[in-house]
């Protein structure tokens, strides 16, 4: 039975992902931050771990529990675990950037150097990543996590060239909309760090926290997470794994237009958009 890790496992893609790899038969560790999280996941009938991005500890007791119940392998890998931090650049303060990186990327590279030693040691295996369609293109307000996702990008499409012929195969999937509670779970973030009323972008704040409010608003791209769970599927089990895997009509779309499309009119998308 082949083992996977995947982590942020207590909502939305993670969650879906891991209850729907252990009805397929893997053998699935699946982490969450809160013990009722990792609760619910034991529940399910999967190995529940703690595990927060940004505790080192955490990342390395979460390898060892998977190596534990993978008799010492850990055949595939996803990192999915990360939260939104919403505000304009010249509005987010440093320290508030580098906590969206500690999440979003620092710790992503850090379980994924504690895992790969496993897989090389197996010559095989699957790293998948969650990224983003702000992955892709920017989106105003959206800074701080667009670049946490550039920044994977650059890093997971690096190490997927320095990994060719080892056996072990890197994919990043690009979802657009997904129904989860990624929108809610911003909030916070947003309100604690960002001096809405003080800000020149105050107007647009309190338009996008009544959205936010709402629970993110309606958007008819939306698609559910089982449409990022098929595509993490054929990462995990293709002989040709993709390198990139864009889940929803706006991330097909842009994926396109970024190559085609001179910048100005995709700012001009971008800038409609918003
Ligand atoms: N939903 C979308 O529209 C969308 C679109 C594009 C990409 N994505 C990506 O999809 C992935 C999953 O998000 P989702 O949509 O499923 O949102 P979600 O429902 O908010 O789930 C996010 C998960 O990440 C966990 N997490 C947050 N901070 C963490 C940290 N420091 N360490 C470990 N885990 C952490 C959360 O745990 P807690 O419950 O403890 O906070 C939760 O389990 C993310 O990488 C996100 O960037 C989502």
């Amino acid at each position: 039975m082949a083992t996977i890790l995947i982590t942020g496992c207590s909502s939305g893609i993670g969650k879906h992902c891991a209850l729907r790899l252990h009805e397929e038969g893997w053998n699935v560790v699946a982490t969450a931050r809160k013990p009722d999280d990792i609760a619910m996941l034991q529940e399910a009938g999967l190995t529940g771990v703690y595990l927060d991005y940004t505790d080192g500890t955490s990342l390395a007791g979460a390898v060892g529990a998977a190596l534990e119940v993978g008799g010492g392998r850990i055949d595939a890998l996803f990192n999915n675990g990360a939260y939104g931090q919403a505000g304009a650049v010249e509005d987010i303060s440093t320290d508030v950037l580098r906590r969206q990186f500690e999440a979003n990327f620092f710790g992503w590279h850090e379980l994924t150097n504690l895992v790969l030693p496993h897989m090389r040691q197996a010559s095989t295996g699957r790293i998948v990543h969650c990224s983003s369609i702000l992955g892709i293109v920017p989106y105003r307000w959206r800074g701080a996590y667009n670049a946490s996702k550039f920044a994977l990008e650059g890093l997971a499409s690096t190490m997927r060239l320095e990994l060719r012929g080892s056996g072990i195969h890197v994919s990043l999937i690009e979802p657009g909309p997904i129904t989860s509670k990624f929108t809610t779970n911003g909030l916070p973030h947003f309100v604690d760090n960002i001096d809405i009323e003080n800000s020149v972008h105050s107007r647009v704040y309190r338009k996008q926290l009544e959205r936010l409010q709402s629970a993110g608003g309606v958007n008819r791209f939306r698609l559910p997470p089982e449409a990022v769970y098929v595509k993490l599927r054929h990462a995990l089990t293709s002989s040709r794994p993709k390198a990139h895997y864009h889940v929803t009509v706006p991330t097909k779309f842009m994926g396109v237009a970024k190559r085609l499309l001179p910048q100005s009119l995709i700012d001009r998308l971008l800038l409609g958009s918003g």
